[in-house]
């Protein structure tokens, strides 16, 4: 059965106090996890060990670094290596937000190298995809994240590939407000299910859990989780609230 995961992106902000204040409100709020459950807080580099002290004792609550970058270490000024990661014990790193990609100009290519990286040394990727609106607007979402996919992930045999937590976010959904509805978000999951069936079979594709990600709240976060072809999601705003992201936890299934 695959993982069932809620993953909060505190992207730039918080202080430390403020972030330590947050999770520890958040770990004593919320339902005890199964194990098939997990809660991942992508906090930002500064923040990971502390973090991960706090989450430490804790079941099935991990810590990720929110970027990683594709060398192991080296003359590579501010960037944070697979190396550091695992001696801090951190399991997981996002790779590939829309934000990375848009702003810090990451092409599929280069997240590959991020992914292999991991991989190889022990990190999860929670690797993003999604459309901008303009793709959407024109129905290519489908054509546009097999892409993304195909790009930075199909390199990997299955076994790795298992290994890989896929967030489908649509640009257009993220901090606006818009949320994809259930139906739009349950239809593109498995349309990216079928997609790496097709390439891996379909044993594979139903071992990877695929979260969705844009203005997940705990308002429409049960709803979203309910579908199928979802396994969680990757939160941003509303996992800077103690009671949101608490109830986004509760609506695991
Ligand atoms: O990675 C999470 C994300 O980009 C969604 O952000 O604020 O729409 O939940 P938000």
């Amino acid at each position: 059965m695959r993982k069932q995961i809620a993953a909060a992106n505190w992207k730039m902000n918080l202080t430390l106090q403020q972030g330590e204040e947050l999770l520890k409100g958040i770990l004593a709020n919320a339902k005890t996890l199964n194990e098939n459950q997990q809660v991942i807080f992508a906090v930002p580099s500064p923040y990971l060990q502390a973090a991960n002290t706090i989450v430490g004792e804790t079941k099935n609550n991990f810590v990720a670094a929110q970027n990683i970058y594709s060398k192991k270490s080296g003359a590579y000024t501010g960037e944070v290596s697979v190396e550091m990661l695992q001696s801090l014990n951190i399991q997981f790193a996002v790779i590939g937000h829309s934000e990375r990609r848009e702003y810090f100009g990451e092409s599929n290519t280069f997240l590959a190298d991020k992914v292999n990286i991991a991989l190889e040394n022990n990190i999860t990727p929670i690797f993003c995809c999604g459309e901008p609106l303009e793709v959407r607007e024109a129905e290519g979402q489908n054509a546009f994240v097999a892409k993304q996919l195909e790009e930075s992930l199909f390199h990997l045999s299955s076994e790795e590939i298992k290994k890989v937590v896929i967030a489908y976010e649509p640009i257009w959904a993220i901090g606006t407000g818009k949320t994809a509805t259930s139906e739009q978000a349950q239809e593109i999951h498995q349309y990216l299910r079928s997609v790496i069936a097709n390439k891996y079979g379909a044993t594979t594709a139903d071992e990877i859990s695929i979260l969705y990600g844009g203005s997940v709240k705990a308002a429409n976060a049960k709803e979203l989780f309910s579908q199928p072809d979802i396994d969680g999601g990757l939160v941003g705003g509303a996992a800077l609230k103690v009671d949101e992201f608490v109830s986004i936890i509760d609506a695991l299934n």
